[in-house]
Formats: structure tokens, C-alpha cells, sequence
């Protein structure tokens, strides 16, 4: 099975109401490229709204969180089906200001994880290592934790059911962004990795999208890698004119 190419935007905790239905349809009027995927993640509140905007497109819609139980006492959360409702099918888990931020534990986005997967919502499970970690040699080792904490007791049937994120820390937001080659080397790894957790067969299926500081710029570039699947894109996505040259990035 081919892999198809996900570009992927995740506004954070940016944008009004008004604004979040304006992107959306900025990107939305726009014809796009029948070989890949776009995904939009706007705040939880503009969810609904975007949603309108986007039916009758291909362009999926995803939260930035979701919790794993389908209802109860949990302020503050949102359950998948309260987020498939709003018109969600995806959902980011992990994201690494939730980890650094908000102390989200590998076993705590292992339980989000699992909630979205039950309720048939595709996770987006990010991982990533910091600048410490990486200068220490350790980045490696981080990734495999993060992706075998983060994916313990789940069965795949096939791999698109999950997409997972490389997102080394010291690149999102900041204007630095992994080199091509850095990034290969770390989605080969992930991928490996995914191939001894679920199977060989498996890990080919499942995307692995590339996020810090991606741009029309370098997009081309990552893309280019064999295990570059998509991208993650924050400060890029909010704007249209940057967005949308990122959607049609260019094969070689
Ligand atoms: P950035 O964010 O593109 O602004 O670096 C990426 C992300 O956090 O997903």
C-alpha cells in the first residue's frame, strides 16, 4: 500500500472564530493535488464552524487532544465522540507543548491514544526529542521510548489507523529545522522501531508526518526523504499564502 502524503496544520491556540473559518476556506477554495492528504487542527471551540466549511471536501479536520472516555467527570477534556460529533476524524496526541507544558506522561497520551483508536478517530502520536537529549546522543533512544510507551497494548489492523509525528523539540517554532538528512535517519529509525511493534507489513502502512519549523521553503526538501510522509506544520499553517505552497509541495 502507497503512503499518501499528509500535510497537516495545527493552529494551536491561535486564531478567533472568524479567523479559523476564513483559513479554512481560504485553503479550502483552493484546488488540491489529488495525490496527497490535508488535515486542518483548529481549538477545540472553532471545531464545529470549520467543520462546515469543509464538507463536501476531502480536507480531514482533527482536534489537537482528545481524552479516552466517552463521557464523565473530566473537566476541562473532550471525548472522542463529543469531538466526531463536532465533525473530527483525527486527533494530535502528545503534542510536545502538552508534554513540556501541561506534563503530559507517555502513559497518559498511551491512554488518549487508545481512546481515539476505540472510537475510530485516527491518532496523530507525536514524539520528538529535545536539544539536551539530542546533543547528549540520546534522541534515538527517546523516540523509541515515546513510541513504545506511547503505542503499549495497541493492535493495528492496518497501519493507516495511526499517523505518528517526528517533532524534535529544538525545531518547533524556533526557525531551525531538521535537516533533510536528520530527519530521514530518525524516520527510518521510527520506522524500524513501528516494524518490531506492530510488523514489517504494518510499519510500511503507517505515515510518519516531519514537524518543526517546516516552510514553502524546506518543504520540498523533507518531502523528497523516503520516510518523509507529510508534514506538521504550526506558524506555516496559519497563513494561506505559506500553507498552501506547502500542500503543493513539489515530488522530484
Ligand atoms: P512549527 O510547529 O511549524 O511552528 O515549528 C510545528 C508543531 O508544533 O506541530
Amino acid at each position: 500500500m502507497q503512503r499518501i502524503p499528509l500535510l497537516a496544520g495545527n493552529w494551536k491556540m491561535f486564531t478567533t472564530l472568524a479567523e479559523a473559518v476564513d483559513l479554512a476556506r481560504a485553503i479550502a477554495d483552493h484546488p488540491l493535488p489529488a495525490d496527497r492528504q490535508v488535515m486542518l487542527a483548529p481549538s477545540a471551540p472553532a471545531l464545529h464552524a470549520v467543520a462546515e466549511v469543509l464538507r463536501d471536501t476531502d480536507i480531514a479536520l482533527a482536534a489537537q487532544n482528545v481524552c479516552w472516555e466517552d463521557k464523565g467527570a473530566f473537566t476541562g477534556e473532550i471525548s472522542p465522540l463529543m469531538l466526531k460529533e463536532a465533525g473530527a476524524t483525527m486527533a494530535i496526541v502528545g503534542h510536545s507543548e502538552r508534554r513540556q507544558i501541561f506534563a503530559e506522561t507517555d502513559e497518559l497520551v498511551n491512554k488518549r491514544l487508545t481512546g481515539a483508536l476505540q472510537a475510530g478517530i485516527t491518532p496523530i502520536l507525536c514524539i520528538g526529542e529535545t536539544l539536551t537529549e539530542r546533543e547528549a546522543g540520546s534522541t534515538m533512544t527517546t523516540l523509541e521510548n515515546q513510541l513504545r510507551q506511547g503505542l503499549a497494548h495497541v493492535n493495528l489492523i492496518r497501519g493507516d489507523e495511526l499517523v505518528v509525528a517526528y517533532e524534535p523539540v529544538w525545531a518547533i517554532g524556533t526557525g531551525k529545522t531538521a535537516s533533510a538528512a536528520q530527519a530521514q535517519e530518525a524516520h527510518g529509525f521510527c520506522r524500524s522501531v513501528l516494524a518490531d511493534i506492530f510488523d514489517k507489513a504494518i510499519a510500511q502502512q503507517i505515515r510518519i508526518l516531519y514537524g518543526g519549523s517546516v516552510n514553502p521553503a524546506n518543504v520540498d526538501e523533507l518531502m523528497a526523504e523516503a520516510d518523509v510522509d507529510g508534514a506538521l506544520v504550526g506558524g506555516a499553517a496559519l497563513k494561506a499564502e505559506t500553507f498552501l505552497p506547502i500542500i503543493n509541495f513539489k515530488t522530484q
